[in-house]
Parts: C-alpha cells; structure tokens; sequence
C-alpha cells in the first residue's frame, strides 16, 4: 500500500527523468552488433533493459555498466554473437522478447528463449514465420508461436518479406535491428496500415545513428543493407512516456514543470502527447534540449486518437476527470492486451472513486468530475501506478494496493515525484540534523525534538532495520535489486525508543555488530535509499513537519528544510560518549565508527556531507543545553 500525498502548492522545477527505455533497448542492440566500442549515455537501467543486457551478455557480448552515471560502454561483435549456454530470459520485457528473436538466429546454433507468464502469453506468429521464411528453424517448446521456444539460424539470408501492418511494430523493428548483419539485403514490405509507425521511425532513427544503410521509399517499404553497424557515441533522450506523466501533473496543477533532455526534435512519438495537453488549454514551451508545460486556467476535455501513442492513454485518463467537459480516446483497443487489460483498468478504478467512465467501441471516454477518496487497485501494471499517482496528487486520499510495478520502467518515479511537491514541502516544520556517526546526534535530536514540541525520526534505524532483515534472510548485500525489495516491503515503526519491523520489536537486533558492519553497504544501495527518502519525506508531511536525524537529510531528503544542522564532534569525543552508551572499549568504537564513517561520505547516492546552508555544530565539550538553545533560537 502506497499513500500519494496530495500536493499543496503548484510546482515549479526542472526534472531529470530516466533515459528512454525504447531507445535504451535499441540502441544496447545497434552497439553490441557494431564494429568496435560504443559509448551510451542517458541509459535508463530498469527491468526492461537489465533483461536486454543479460541476454545479450549471454550471446556474448560485453557491456560494462556505470548505473551512477546512466552510461554503458558496449564492445561491439561485428554481429558474430556467440551461442548462449544458457536459456536467454527475457523476463517480462515485450521488447527484449521480439527483439532477442532474430538476434538469436544470428547466433546460427540452438538458442532457446524464455521469460515471464505475462510473456508466455504474448504470440510472436508473424515474426517467427518470417524468421523460418528467412532460413531460420524454430521449435516450440509449450504452445505454437509463444516461448519457450528453441531457434536456430542455420541457412538466414535476407530477401523479399511481407508483413501485416496491424501486427506489433515490434515484430518490423525486430527484423530491422538485425538485418544489416544478414548476409544479404533485407526487403521488408507492409501491408495496410502500420500501427505504432513512431516506433518504427525510433528504430530506423537509432540504426542510422550506428551508421546502418537503411531505406524508407515508400510508407509500404524498408531496405536494409548488409553494411553492419559501426561503433557510437550515443545520447539517449530522456523517456517521453515517463514524462507525460509530469506533463500532466503541470498542466492540472497551474504550476510549471520542465524536463530535461527531452526535445523538439526527439525521435519519440510520445512527445506528441503534449499537442494533447495543448488543445486542453496547457501551455507547452518546446526547446531543443527541453520540454516545459504550463498550467493555465482550466483543461478543457478533448476527443483524441492515441493509436500512435497509446503508452500515454492511462496518463490522460487520469487527468481527464479534472477537465471541464469530456474527454474521449479514440483507437486503442489494443491496450487491453498490454500489461493488465487497461482499459478495463481505468474504468473499473475511475468509477471506484466515483468518476464517470465508459467503453466506447475503441476506447473510452472519461467525465468531468471530483475523485473521491479509495484504494487504487494497479493490478501490477507500472503504467496504471504512476497514471493513479499523478490524480492522487490533485485528490485527498488516494493509496495504490502496490506500486512496486514502477521498477519495471522507471524505478525512482516515486522520488522523482516528490520533487514536484517540493514547494509545498518548504513549508513544513523541518529541522533537519546530519552527522557522522556518534556526533551526539541521536541524544540532541530527541531533546530538541520535546523542547520544539515536534516528533523525532531516526532514519539511521530505518537503514538499521533493511540492514537487519536483509541479514536475518541471508541476503547477498551485491544483490542490490533483492536488497532494495526488502526496503519497499517492510514496515518499520516506532514507538518512543523502540523501532518494530512488521510488529516485531528490533530495537536491540538493529544496535548489534552484525548490522553495525553491513548498514553502511545497505545505505549505499540506490534503490534501498530511494524508498527510504520517500518514506522520510511522507512521515514528516503526515505531521506537518519534525526533527530529522541522519546523514542526508538537509542536503537530500528536505533541501528546503525550515533549519539544517551539521553536527560535529571529535573522533575521541565520539567514542568516548559511545562506549559510555555501549559498554565497548573506546579503541574498538573508534575503529567501527571510522570506518563507517569513510564508507558512508564515500558512496555515490547522496554521501554524508555538510550541506552548503546547513550551521555546522562542534559539540565536543558543550552540554546538550547549550546547543539545544542554540538550535531552537535559529529554528524559530
Ligand atoms: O545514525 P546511525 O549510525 O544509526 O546510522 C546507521 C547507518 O545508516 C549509517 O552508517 C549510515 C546510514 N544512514 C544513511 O546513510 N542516511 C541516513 N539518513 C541515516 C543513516
């Protein structure tokens, strides 16, 4: 369960939003069949691409990932990707899926591929028997045209193909990534109309950019030569589909909101959403490397096709209740095959809280009106999560039933979507207190906290606990993605001086050597900090403020906090006030505390440091009295 918090107050930032996962995906390809080394930038790393990158490392392909900086160093095959000894899993990725099927046959051995339920159910028809056309053999391992199957291939060429344009225009990028490494040249032919054609403009786009010989003459037609590619400096744009959903928080908000490394000229075809938002009454500003929308007035509703775009369908239904008259979407009955039955997700959650919602023959239309509180069910589509978020930011009492989902695209979207309530955040109570370990903040900070009359959070036994459950189930700590799934599903209390983990009292466990030693690594794990700060950041607005203690609060949890403190102490100082606590020898609480404390100002993801307007404390020889006034005098 997850509460939005409403915002209070209209935005006004600038967002740095994940790299496209489509363009990710393609170019992961384009760079491991070149000749030599490319570099991407922009990357996004979700489960989408992490499956890419592991089947392709299977094929043999080295990708060396830098996750701090979105950027992969990819050292190309020439196309000569070797047999994989293991089954490719494409987990839930329908792009990896498609997209892994002709590289596989370039492999020219037995390649068998699998992945996830919600996969096994998606058919590849045409794409395998073009792929057989080709040369290529498939056998099917559960039922005709799904996965598991086993390909082969063996005599591939290239030649003549046709292929229906109502199927996926997955299946045509598939066959279009791969073709310049056939040994001849590839003519692919559509019949009828091609949906989702931006997607296939987005690949020829990517392909050009590694040097692809690729024509287009006609809407029907595609040539592919069989030059290879050759190696590139990539920038991947930022996700368009994953900024709709801040396009929309700003065009219903009245406030502002830019992202960055998105623009005009992108080769993403959900950019076109913000000619939606427009016709509604938005104002958008374009520029070439970012896309701003403004809040005006009001929206009006809108009577919209979004065959073309229809990843951003969930986006708009959930801001079309704030419109002034109807909104309807056109030509997308083909989303009820995506990640849930989405339009049937929709409709059944509008009208849950009391929103007016209806099939049409290809899609729907949505009522103006005012969302009532409820539960938001997301039936684990990461598209119905972050659609449902952007309303609970315009309606009280809006929860998700599990928002997990979000990780399959854009893993920090929760974070990233406090940033939009930053403004209203500034007018919380916050004090704000960081420090190394053992500065004497805990004590200071409780004290402050009755003298203010605020509640005290201590987020380091937020970190403890993960640490602590993490260790209890025998986790790898390299598992960052294992580690950052027990931060999302615990549920940590407090009650005066004891911490509970799912109603069991952890209060002495979290203070033990074992968790001494491993919280640093936990606390450096992205995905674990990213749940933690959303917590810390939605316990403070439940109150209306308080007193936060830990190692990044003023300079990452609550930059805009009423008062940040940096508190110090000697090393000596330090020891000596723990082992008073503890008990242990002051040598032996040195060297932990030392430690701990290079491994946590070290990290990438916001390390202890003093925040630039934060007073900066040295406790050693003062009473908790005369700092405490200090405190309070600044703070109020
Ligand atoms: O405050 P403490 O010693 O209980 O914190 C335990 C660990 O948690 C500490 O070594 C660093 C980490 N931590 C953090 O990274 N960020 C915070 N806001 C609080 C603690």
């Amino acid at each position: 369960m997850l509460r939005i918090d409403p915002i209070v107050e209209p935005p006004d930032v600038r967002l740095s939003l994940p790299g496209s996962k489509s363009i990710t995906n393609r170019a992961l390809i384009t760079g491991a069949l070149a000749n030599g080394k490319s570099e991407l930038s922009g990357v996004l790393f979700s489960e989408d691409t992490l499956a890419m990158i592991d089947c392709l490392e299977k094929m043999g392909v080295e990708i060396i990932s830098e996750r701090d900086n979105s950027s992969v160093t990819v050292i190309g095959t020439g196309g000569s990707l070797k047999p994989p000894t293991e089954t490719l899993w494409v987990n839930q990725s329908g792009t990896t899926a498609r997209f892994c099927l002709p590289l596989a046959a370039l492999v020219r051995s037995d390649v068998v591929i699998d992945g996830d339920e919600q996969i096994k159910g998606r058919p590849h028809k045409q794409l395998c028997e073009t792929l057989e056309i080709l040369g290529a053999e498939i056998e099917y391992l559960g039922a005709p045209y799904t996965f598991p199957l086993r390909i082969n291939g063996k005599e591939l060429k290239g030649g003549k193909v046709n292929l229906g344009g109502e199927v996926s225009s997955q299946f045509i990028s598939a066959l279009l990534l791969a073709a310049p490494c056939f040994p001849e040249e590839l003519e692919i032919n559509i019949d009828g109309e091609l949906v989702s054609r931006p997607y296939v403009d987005m690949t020829a786009a990517v392909m050009r950019a590694f040097e692809a010989n690729i024509s287009h003459p006609s809407d029907q037609k595609y040539s592919i030569s069989p030059t290879g590619y050759q190696s590139s400096e990539y920038s991947i744009e930022a996700d368009a589909s994953a900024a709709s959903y801040f396009f929309a928080a700003a065009a219903v908000s009245g406030g502002k909101i830019v992202v960055e490394g998105l623009g005009s000229q992108s080769i993403q075809g959900d950019i076109r959403f913000l000619n939606i938002l427009e016709e509604m009454g938005a104002q958008v500003i374009r520029s070439e490397d970012s896309l701003a929308v403004v809040g005006l007035d009001s929206l009006s509703g809108v009577d919209v096709s979004m065959a073309e775009i229809s990843d951003t369908v969930p986006t708009l239904a959930a801001i079309a209740p704030f419109a002034s008259s109807p909104v309807t979407i056109r030509d997308v009955t083909f989303i009820s095959g995506k990640e849930s039955d989405r339009i049937g997700a929709l409709i059944t959650e509008l009208t849950n809280i009391g929103i007016r919602a209806e099939t049409t023959e290809t899609g729907l239309v949505v009522h103006p009106g005012a969302p009532q509180e409820g539960i938001i069910h997301t039936y684990d589509d990461h598209r119905i999560a972050m659609a449902f978020s952007i309303l609970g930011l315009f309606t009280s009492g809006i929860t998700l039933d599990s928002h997990r989902c979000v990780t399959k695209t854009f893993p920090n979207f929760f974070d990233v979507l406090d940033q939009v309530r930053a403004a209203g955040d500034a007018r919380l109570r916050v004090l704000a207190i960081d420090g190394p370990a053992g500065s004497g903040k805990s004590t200071l900070a409780k004290y402050l906290a009755r003298q203010l009359n605020l509640d005290y959070l201590d987020t380091g036994a937020m970190y403890r606990s993960v640490a602590a459950v993490a260790l209890s189930e025998d986790l790898d700590l390299n598992d960052e993605g294992k580690v950052a799934s027990i931060a999302e599903s615990i549920d940590i209390q407090f009650e005066g001086d004891k911490v509970y983990v799912d109603n069991e009292d952890f209060s002495e466990v979290i203070r033990g050597p074992e968790v001494n030693a491993a919280v640093s690594q936990v606390a450096a794990n992205p995905g674990v900090r990213s749940v933690m700060r959303r917590q810390q950041r939605a316990w403070a607005r439940l109150r209306g403020g308080g007193v936060l203690e830990g190692r990044d609060i003023g300079s990452v949890v609550f930059p805009q906090a009423r008062l940040k403190v940096y508190i110090t102490a000697t090393p000596e100082e330090r020891a000596r006030r723990r082992s008073l606590e503890t008990g242990q020898t002051v040598e032996d609480i040195t060297k932990e505390m030392l430690n701990r404390d290079t491994k946590d100002s070290t990290r990438d993801d916001s390390p202890l440091v003093a925040d630039q307007a934060a007073v900066v404390i040295d406790t050693t020889g003062k009473t908790i009295e005369e700092t405490s006034s200090y405190i309070e005098e600044l703070f109020l």
